[in-house]
């Protein structure tokens, strides 16, 4: 049986995972993973997840199953926190999911339920995950330009040019905000003109959303993908409590479908709890639990609300302190943009063979395309890590 695989390697976050656990060099810079880390380089629990926690290990008086879909409670909160109340609730279907990615993967399965030879597009560059997970799921898998290296900005005319040949029934993947690896996001008009294009074409757009209130702020960062709910008939939004509520490991996700009617939102509702249980049977949900906690109590909100904020805040200062130091090691402005880009991940503009020297010659780990995690630096580690890329890439 076994001896019919073919090696499948890793994806270059994992890999580089692997290659900075293995380093024993104790000045070992870690820029890979997008994980938050703090002043001292941890990546802490949130104050308002341990309050949530200790709460639940009070109260909580059976782990029996949830429903297939999850706690309608977790999804009633979460499509309030990402939607707003922009989207009538009776046009809106949700599954709870393991994380993020376990999101975009019932967003997959639910398209290829519905159309099988639906095309989905990519954004050129994306989450390395995205490619293989499309190819998993049976759809066929297309790109559109994104982002123009040598500008070192959104490549708009590539962008539209490439968008002009969508299809009905096409999907369009789209980053919400901070996009990974750029950190470069869509304008309010480029949101305008998106909705505009995806519905005259018939297609559909599927968001990611990882990273919501690390860029802009909670409500800022769901501007655009809100703007789509309302102007676009149908729409998937997959998101993860990952990075805003910290809860990584806990594998903590969610997917919406906004319907066109209430009775769609009825089928597509039992299509989505017959993915789940058709797979991982129910979801997960303790983390799920410790959000509902949290989003159900007012004190509670408002003090996970200013610990996103903290890091949110901190990031910028990252960037822009990040920016500065690069701007005097190397006397040029071309990592100026750093500044200016948002969430954890901007792109270094550096060849394979740079990236490689950054991390045999200064233990500083990049993934392979440039990536690197801004939120990984402190202020230790900013100015070392400015002179090796200075001396390394000139
Ligand atoms: C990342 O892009 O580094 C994170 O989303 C973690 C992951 O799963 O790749």
């Amino acid at each position: 049986m076994f001896r019919t695989l073919t090696a499948r390697q890793p994806d270059g976050i994992v890999l580089i995972m692997q290659a900075f656990a293995a380093d024993d060099r104790p000045d070992k810079i870690d820029l890979g993973v997008g994980v938050y880390r703090d002043t001292m380089g941890n990546t802490p629990v949130f104050a308002a997840v341990k309050a949530a926690e200790r709460r639940l290990v009070e109260t909580q008086t059976s782990k029996g199953y949830v429903a297939p879909a999850g706690d309608p409670r977790f999804l009633q909160a979460m499509r309030a926190l990402v939607l707003g109340d922009g989207v009538e609730p009776a046009r809106v279907a949700a599954l709870a999911t393991p994380g993020g990615s376990g999101a975009l993967q019932k967003a997959m399965e639910l398209v290829a339920l519905a159309r099988p030879e639906a095309r989905l597009w990519l954004p050129d560059p994306t989450w390395p995950n995205h490619p293989p997970m499309v190819e998993r799921s049976g759809l066929q898998r297309l790109v559109y330009r994104y982002f123009d290296r040598a500008a070192g900005g959104l490549d708009r005319a590539g962008m539209w040019r490439d968008l002009a040949g969508l299809r009905p029934g096409d999907v369009v993947l789209v980053h919400g905000c901070c996009h990974n690896p750029t950190g470069t996001d869509l304008t309010p008009e480029d949101w305008q003109a998106l909705a505009h294009r995806i519905t005259e074409a018939g297609a559909l757009p599927l968001v990611d959303l990882a990273y919501l209130g690390l860029g802009q702020g909670l409500d800022a960062d769901a501007t655009g993908l809100r703007l789509l709910a309302r102007r676009c008939p149908e729409m998937l939004v997959a998101t993860s409590c990952s990075k805003n509520f910290g809860l990584y490991r806990d594998r903590v996700g969610l997917l919406l479908a906004v319907t066109e009617t209430p009775r769609d939102q009825a089928e597509v509702q039992r299509s989505l709890a017959w993915l789940n249980r058709v797979s991982i049977a129910f979801p997960p949900d303790h983390g799920a639990a410790v959000v509902t906690e949290i989003l159900a109590d007012p004190g509670m909100t408002a003090a996970w609300r200013t610990e996103l904020e903290t890091m949110r805040s901190r990031i910028g200062t990252l960037r822009r302190d990040f920016a500065a130091a690069l701007q005097t090691e190397t006397g040029s402005n071309r990592f100026a943009a750093f500044a200016e880009q948002v969430g954890m991940f901007s792109l270094l503009p550096a060849t394979p063979d740079q990236i490689a020297a950054l991390r045999q010659d200064h233990a500083i780990y990049v993934i392979g395309d440039g990536r690197i995690n801004l939120a990984g630096l402190t202020d230790a580690t900013i100015g070392p890590a400015a002179r090796a890329i200075a001396s390394v890439l000139g």
